[in-house]
């Protein structure tokens, strides 16, 4: 895992962007997990600056992302599909077919989570995952337990991540209570993971990270098994290390 340190957001975002740009130059199909959150709005504005450059072209790009909040539907604001919507897939080429979500709508559970490890193992592995951290260390939504979940699952909120998410609700009772999430194997088996954080909150989770200790309870210290993590931040969090 490597540490490498931004003097700010937005060169953290575009730096990110051009790494993916540079992908996708190199390999057109590039299969790409991405992230919701405030962290990697910065990336997707840029993203968008660099299609509308002509500098990246999504036309053959495939997406899987992350998580969904269970019941809220597509059209929903608050719902991650909203937010991918909006920030990125709605102002690029991408493909409709080529965006993969898992459903927060579903009547079977499990029926909706087989369905997402069904597509996520037909592409084989991500290329390029995206990910931010919650202030617990969750990746994802795969939140603190006893033990990984390596599949795609349906996952009750910490209750930590329900006050974190609360800023984006009217209420903290509006935030919904579960979440369904690409599990720890999917994101393992991507080929590259890029983790970034700027926010002085996280610098604990990251800090932990790098302790050689893997953690149930910190999912995201599972990534130092991994041999390609670049985690990318600004000084803000890099200061506080
Ligand atoms: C959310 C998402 C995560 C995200 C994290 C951090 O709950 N499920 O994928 O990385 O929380 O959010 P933010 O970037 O807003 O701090």
């Amino acid at each position: 895992m490597e540490l490498v340190v931004y003097d700010d957001y937005q060169t953290l975002s575009r730096q990110t962007a051009k790494y993916i740009a540079e992908l996708v130059r190199k390999k057109p199909n590039t299969v790409l997990g991405l992230a919701t959150g405030s962290t990697p709005l910065g990336l997707y504005q840029e993203l968008v600056h660099l299609y509308n450059e002509k500098e990246i072209d999504f036309k053959d790009v495939l997406t899987f992302n992350l998580d969904e909040y269970v019941g809220l539907p597509k059209e929903h604001p608050q719902s991650y599909y909203y937010f991918m919507n909006q920030h990125l897939f709605s102002k690029v080429n991408i493909a409709k077919n080529n965006i993969h979500f898992p459903r927060g709508i579903f009547t079977d559970p499990k029926e909706a989570c087989r369905e997402y490890e069904k597509q996520l193992t037909e592409v084989d592995h991500i290329d390029l995952q995206i990910l931010g951290i919650g202030s617990n260390g969750h990746i994802g939504f795969n939140e603190p337990a006893k033990r990984m979940t390596l599949d795609t699952h349906i996952t009750d909120l910490a209750p930590r991540t329900i006050q974190d998410n609360a800023r984006f609700f009217n209420d903290s009772n509006e935030v919904p209570r579960q979440a369904i999430t690409m599990g720890i194997g999917s994101i393992m088996r991507a080929k590259t993971i890029l983790l970034m954080a700027h926010k002085e909150s996280k610098a604990e989770a990251i800090d932990a990270i790098f302790s050689g200790v893997v953690d149930p309870n910190l999912p995201a210290s599972i990534l130092q098994l991994h041999s390609n993590v670049l985690v990318l931040v600004n000084k803000e969090v890099a200061n506080r290390l």
